[in-house]
């Protein structure tokens, strides 16, 4: 891991633990924050995952001429990006992409566990046709179990994306979906802004955040 906890790994890159970053979690995880405050706070953690994310890619030399006629010797991305939202939690974070990355293609992926085998079943994938040559930036905020995750990079394997051209980004991973990834993936990286400390046994993180599509789009129960 970049940033030392205890959960220490090289595949896993966990956001600095600033205070700034912990009162936009604490905004978010209060049960009583409402959705405005929720979707903003949100949105600040996605752009700087995705930045982070971003980072983890190649980037190659690349000169500019400044308008004061000196040579800034600067880098650019060496590789397209693609962004895969995993629907529809990580939806929420295809602006933080866009904005970071306005070239980037953004693929779609929704996949249910399914009411009676109780495993990952997919509904629907739309990728471009070129994403074998891409660096891909999988979107999901959480996870939890890993199920989702290992369904989606098995898509994007199919489709012909190295193992290690993907990056997964998350804004809350426990240590079993973590791990969940590892053991199948070892050469994905994984960039995540909270490592939990578990999955409760309805497999909802703890502290955890609740569920984050319906605190997002408000479709939540009213209490
Ligand atoms: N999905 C969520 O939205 N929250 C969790 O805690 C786990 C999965």
């Amino acid at each position: 891991m970049t940033h030392a906890t205890e959960a220490a790994t090289e595949t896993v890159h966990l956001l600095p633990q600033t205070r700034h970053l912990r009162a936009l979690h604490t905004g978010m995880r209060d049960r009583d924050a409402d959705r405005a405050v929720f979707v903003r706070n949100a949105g600040r953690i996605h752009r700087r995952l995705v930045e982070a994310g971003l980072e983890l890619l190649p980037f190659e030399p690349y000169d500019v001429q400044t308008p004061v006629g000196r040579t800034y010797r600067g880098v650019r991305l060496t590789s397209q990006v693609c962004g895969v939202c995993i629907a529809r939690a990580g939806d929420s974070m295809e602006t933080a992409l866009t904005e970071a990355a306005p070239s980037a293609r953004i693929g779609k992926i929704l996949i249910q566990r399914d009411p009676v085998t109780k495993l990952p079943r997919l509904y629907y994938a739309k990728l471009p046709d070129d994403v074998a040559q891409r660096h891909v930036l999988l979107l999901d905020p959480m996870l939890a179990t890993g199920g989702t995750a290992l369904a989606a990079i098995d898509i994007l394997l199919d489709r012909g994306v190295p193992e290690a051209h993907i990056v997964l980004v998350n804004v809350l991973s426990a240590p079993e979906g973590i791990a969940a990834v590892r053991k199948r993936f070892a050469r994905v990286r994984i960039v995540t802004s909270s490592i939990e400390e578990r999955l409760n046994e309805n497999a909802y993180m703890l502290p955890g955040i609740g569920d984050f599509g319906d605190r997002y789009f408000g479709t939540d129960p009213v209490r």
